[in-house]
């Protein structure tokens, strides 16, 4: 529940700082407008909406937005060979431009203040207008960055701000979203105040007794005034202020400072504690800035031949790669969305994430620092060689080392954030002259942060070596398990491990009879089976990087690609319309496990896991044979239908392809309705069951939520799931009814998915069809308004689905 504070404080005095959230109320436009810059203009027709906002989730989904059109080999003309590749970025209009304008009124007060603008990040080549004057332009999306704007705002008047948008197609691999899709902050100062980014924390020292911090504060002295302090306060993780130091500034715009904290609490991934720098900024005593800045205790080690140890105790890295998008919400940032993956995740017995592939919203390492994850912070998928034409290429020249050294700034201080990587697959990484432009990024990262290692994703070896490999502290190899062994060969003294793994596909509660083990195997139905055994050329199934990792030590660990499924990336339908997001994830774009979450649950939580798929309900199969499996981390299962063994199998009978410990295969079942169970044996001990029966026809929409009470605070979110159930309520696996959804009272819909990567029903209706059963709806509550929330779901024919929450 509740928000997360990035940065500053509430005015709590006329000297301090003033944060103004740039939430509500923002007009926007996709129309041309002359006078967009202008302090006055005719706004009468445009949208009012709140931010962050991504202008194009509401789609329509068109197969013409952002397509390729490829010309086949041996085909001259286009209309005889052409090769369409459609939902690559999504098929929603995020290409093109954007205006925004908000009104901010500043009082006659302000005169003599200073004005930050701080944007979190703005999908894309955005440009800053105040009161008509440009104040700045950034380019790149995911980059987090700060105008100053105090020579254009006019203190007793309305002051305007004008935001330009401008996506070019072809720019993205992904759904990159569009507009102002993360927070916007108005920052008022005094004109003595601590500057952007301006606390560096580290812990250079940590021992049992001791802990030494030391705190770098720069500061902005507008007015050139003397005598003026740094005060410094260290407060434990209760809030209780253990240690204050105050360094004069005279005539200094940054200081240094090192305070010892007696036996430091470490940050553990169990037990995230963290402590909290206080950097206040006297002048005459009185204070004119504060700034709280949270950071950890903990030490790193990276080793080439045992892997990774956080405070001195081995930890493999369990970790999934993450695009952006929060589905039904696209790139428009939320917490509430973003903790529920994370907290989804971590219950899979995820540790880690790599923000694949761009510097990604802040709330990411602040909710992974408090949540006891690691980050690796990820800067680019492209350098000077594009994959996409209008892609990172057409901006690298000019602003690599800015974007860099932002990401950095912004995120260094989190206990959380353990490597930066310079890039993803870059493409020219075998290319002996990319050495310079590899060089010349790592620089950048030690200049800016000495105690983290600079990685990069990469493919392979040309020979024994990779000209990045070369150049990183850690090569991270994606898609490489049976390579692992060479390539610490070829590297011995660098530490490695698997930067982006497995790849698999799956769609939820779809599947297939005969399962094998596919590559690429396309369906009609545009669907993957969820069996877990279809991946492309270059991945494999979860179970081949499960054995390489249990068989390298040295391996720090795997980032499966990915943790969700995201917008865009349509593999293996990259030409079937509709086809418009990934089949990637472990979690579909709902929000809903897939069967993989299990598997990966068995191998990396530690808890007892037994699951049973696929479900029992085939009308029209009986005496067919089907495949069973059961993903669980106990040593032999037995299976039954209707109480008849179909076998006991033991891990070491590995099935040929699927070699985990974790996956029990039985290929040859006869199906016959009833009940499927399992039963998990310790030895000849009974350790655990599970049951799916047979389900009968839809009967009723049974609603589950994942908390009751909300913040109303007009962020805040639930996440109800719609399943459609038998009268004794068993999901009906198949049932694809139509779903409408009213919610009246304190909340309202903020979005609709059902994890169908071909579904074409917007993502901001109140309809939704479900998804072999399942329909997920985001519900967010009102600023302001707290109360009871009544929700209602409907599908002709069945009893309505009704939930009662509260807003508080
Ligand atoms: C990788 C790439 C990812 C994604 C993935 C799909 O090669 O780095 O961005 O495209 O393939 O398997």
């Amino acid at each position: 529940m509740g928000g997360v504070k990035l940065q500053g404080s509430e005015r709590d005095s006329d000297t301090m700082r003033h944060v103004i959230e740039l939430k509500q109320d923002w007009k926007f436009t996709r129309s041309r407008c002359e006078d967009a810059v202008q302090a006055v203009c005719d706004e009468s027709d445009w949208e009012t909406v709140d931010v962050p906002h991504d202008w194009a989730i509401a789609g329509p989904f068109d197969k013409e937005h952002d397509i390729d059109r490829k010309v086949q080999q041996g085909q001259l003309d286009v209309a005889e060979g052409v090769r369409e590749i459609t939902g690559r970025t999504g098929a929603l209009p995020h290409a093109g431009e954007g205006w925004y304008r908000k009104t901010v009124a500043i009082p006659t007060e302000s005169r003599g203040r200073h004005f930050r603008l701080e944007c979190d990040g703005i999908m894309s080549r955005s440009t800053v207008y105040c009161n008509g004057e440009v104040a700045g332009h950034w380019p790149y999306g995911y980059t987090s960055f700060a105008l100053d704007l105090t020579a254009l705002i006019k203190p007793g008047e309305a002051n305007v701000i004008a935001v330009h948008v401008n996506n070019p197609p072809h720019a993205s691999r992904w759904y990159p979203g569009a507009g102002i899709y993360r927070q916007v902050r108005l920052v008022e100062l005094a004109p003595l105040h601590i500057d952007h980014w301006g606390v560096e924390i580290t812990t250079p020292e940590i021992a049992e007794a001791q802990g030494v911090v030391r705190i770098k504060t720069r500061v902005v002295d507008a007015a050139g005034q003397d005598g003026a302090v740094v005060r410094t306060t260290i407060l434990e993780p209760d809030g209780k202020p253990v240690l204050t130091e105050e360094t004069s500034l005279s005539g200094v715009t940054s200081i240094e400072q090192s305070l010892q904290v007696d036996a430091p609490l470490r940050w553990t991934l169990e037990n995230p504690v963290q402590y909290t720098v206080r950097s206040e900024i006297l002048l005459g005593g009185a204070v004119t800035d504060s700034l709280d800045t949270r950071f950890g205790f903990r030490t790193l080690r990276f080793d080439p031949l045992s892997g990774f140890f956080l405070n001195e105790k081995p930890v493999k890295m369990n970790g999934v790669c993450m695009h952006h998008d929060l589905g039904p919400l696209g790139a428009a940032m939320n917490v509430a969305a973003l903790r529920r993956q994370l907290t989804m995740l971590k219950d899979m017995g995820c540790n880690a994430i790599r923000t694949s592939h761009n510097p990604p919203a802040p709330e990411l390492p602040l909710l992974a620092s408090e949540m006891g994850m690691l980050v690796i912070d990820e800067a680019f998928d492209e350098w000077k060689s594009g994959k996409k034409k209008n892609g990172y290429n057409s901006l690298f020249e000019g602003w690599a080392e800015k974007d860099l050294r932002a990401m950095i700034r912004r995120d260094r201080n989190h206990p959380s954030v353990i490597m930066w990587s310079i890039g993803n697959e870059i493409r020219e990484q075998m290319d002996p002259d990319c050495a310079e432009i590899a060089r010349f990024l790592v620089d950048i990262c030690h200049d800016e942060d000495p105690s983290r290692p600079v990685t990069c994703g990469l493919n392979a070896l040309r020979g024994d070596h990779n000209t990045i490999a070369d150049e990183v502290d850690i090569p991270g190899w994606n898609y490489q398990p049976r390579n692992y062994g060479h390539f610490h060969a070829c590297y011995p003294d660098k530490p490695q491990y698997g930067s982006e793994t497995a790849s698999t596909v799956s769609s939820r509660g779809a599947y297939y009879f005969p399962a094998v083990d596919e590559v690429m195997l396309r369906r009609d139905t545009l669907q993957v089976n969820s069996f877990d055994m279809s991946y492309p050329p270059w991945g494999t199934a979860p179970d081949v990087e499960f054995q390489a990792q249990d068989e390298c030590d040295f391996s720090m660990g795997e980032f499966v690609w990915t943790g969700f499924d995201y917008l865009g990336e349509t593999t293996p339908y990259q030409s079937e319309w509709p086809s418009r997001s990934s089949y990637f994830g472990i979690i579909d774009l709902a929000g809903i496990p897939k069967d993989r979450f299990y598997l990966y649950q068995a191998k990396w939580s530690g808890r007892d896991v037994i699951h049973l798929m696929p479900h029992w309900t085939w009308p029209g199969m009986e005496g067919q044979i089907v495949q069973v499996q059961c993903y669980t981390n106990h040593q032999s299962a037995e299976l039954f239908v209707n109480g008849v063994s179909q076998g006991r199998k033991d891990h070491y009978r590995k099935h040929k392809v699927l070699e985990s410990s974790y996956r029990f295969h039985w290929p040859l079942v006869v199906y016959q309705p009833g009940e499927l169970k399992v039963v998990a044996y310790a030895g000849d001990d009974v350790v655990g069951t599970k049951t799916i029966v047979t389900a009968g026809a839809p009967a009723a929409v049974e609603l589950v939520v994942d908390c009751q009470d909300l913040a109303a605070d007009g962020d805040d979110m639930a996440f109800v799931t719609a399943r459609i159930v038998d009268k004794d309520g068993n999901l009906c696996p198949h049932a694809d009814n139509s779903l409408r959804f009213d919610v009246s009272g304190a909340a309202r819909i903020a979005g609709l998915c059902n994890g169908d990567a071909t579904s074409l029903e917007s993502f901001k209706g109140t309809e939704m069809k479900a998804f072999n059963g399942m329909c997920v709806l985001y519900l967010k509550s009102i600023d302001g308004r707290s109360g009871e929330i009544h929700v209602t779901c409907l599908a002709q024919g069945l009893v309505d689905g009704v939930m009662e929450l509260r807003a508080l």
